[in-house]
C-alpha cells in the first residue's frame, strides 16, 4: 500500500535556509520504467540524467555537500544483469561528466566500500577523485557499496584497534571519535535526507549522520526529480523547525 503521510511539496519560496548538506536516496528508477514499458535499465538511465540537473541545480543554489545513494551494499542482492548495468552507468558517468566535475571545482568523494568493485572500476574511482582533490568547492559524495551498518562496524574495529595498541584509552572514545572515523567526516553535518518514490525508509543509508537531519520522503520518481522538485524540497526544508533536542 502506498504510503499516506510522504509530503506533499509546495511551489518554493523565494528564500529560505539552505541545508548545508543534502543526502539523496534516489529511489524509483524502475518502477519509472515499468510504468512506460521499458526495461529497468532505461529507468536507471533516465536517474543518471535526474543526478546531472540535480546536481548542478544544488551548486546553482549554493548547497555546500550532497550525498547520494548510487549503489548499496544490499544491491548485490539484484540479478547479475541489472548489477552489471549499474556498474556500466557508473564507468559511463565518470567518463563523461568528470571533466565537468573538475571544471566546476567540484570535490568528487566516495563513501563506502567501493574497493570490492572490479579492479578497471576501482582505478576510475581513485582516479576520478584524485582528479578533483585539488578542488575547493562543492562536495559530491556518491555511496557506492555502502551500507551504514557496516561503517559503523569499521569504525569500532578501528577503535578497538587503537586501545589494543595503547594509541587511545577507552574513555576518549566519544561522539567525536566515532564521527572522525565515518567515510563522511570531511563532509558537513547532515541537514536534509530526502528519499524519493514514496517509500518511507533509510535502507542503512547515514544511520549516524541522520541523527539531527530533516527527513523529506517525496512522492516523486528519481527520474522526474529535477531542479524544481529539489527547489520545493529546500522550500520544505525551509519551513521545519530544527530544534535539536532543545526547545
Ligand atoms: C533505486 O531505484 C535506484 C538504484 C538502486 C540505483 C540508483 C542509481 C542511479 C540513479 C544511477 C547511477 C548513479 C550514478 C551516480 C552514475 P529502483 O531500481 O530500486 O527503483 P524501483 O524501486 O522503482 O524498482
Amino acid at each position: 500500500m502506498k504510503p499516506a503521510a510522504a509530503t506533499d511539496l509546495a511551489p518554493a519560496a523565494a528564500t529560505v535556509a539552505l541545508p548545508r548538506h543534502v543526502a539523496i536516496i534516489m529511489d524509483g528508477n524502475g518502477r519509472w520504467a515499468k510504468k512506460r514499458h521499458l526495461p529497468r535499465l532505461a529507468g536507471h538511465k533516465m536517474g543518471v540524467e535526474a543526478v546531472r540537473k540535480v546536481t548542478r541545480a544544488g551548486r546553482a543554489m549554493g548547497i555546500e555537500a550532497m550525498t547520494l545513494y548510487a549503489f548499496s551494499s544490499e544491491n548485490w542482492r539484484r540479478p547479475e544483469e541489472e548489477v552489471g548495468d549499474l556498474m556500466g552507468l557508473l564507468r559511463h558517468f565518470i567518463r563523461s561528466d568528470l571533466d565537468e566535475l573538475v571544471r566546476e571545482n567540484v570535490r568528487l568523494r566516495v563513501i563506502g566500500d567501493y574497493r570490492r568493485f572490479s579492479p578497471d572500476l576501482v582505478a576510475m574511482i581513485d582516479d576520478a577523485t584524485g582528479r578533483t582533490s585539488a578542488n575547493t568547492g562543492p562536495l559530491l559524495a556518491i555511496a557506492l557499496n555502502y551500507g551504514s551498518q557496516a561503517e559503523l562496524a569499521g569504525v569500532a574495529q578501528e577503535l578497538a584497534r587503537r586501545v589494543r595498541d595503547g594509541a587511545m584509552a577507552i574513555e576518549d572514545i566519544d561522539t567525536q571519535a566515532i564521527e572522525n572515523l565515518l567515510d563522511t567526516h570531511d563532509l558537513p553535518p547532515l541537514d536534509l535526507l530526502i528519499r524519493t518514490s514514496g517509500e518511507q525508509r533509510l535502507s542503512n543509508f547515514l544511520l549516524w549522520q541522520a541523527a539531527y537531519a530533516e527527513l523529506l520522503f517525496v512522492d516523486t520518481l528519481w527520474p522526474d526529480f529535477d531542479a524544481e522538485t529539489l527547489s520545493q524540497a529546500i522550500a520544505a526544508f525551509g519551513r521545519r523547525q530544527r530544534r535539536f533536542g532543545g526547545l
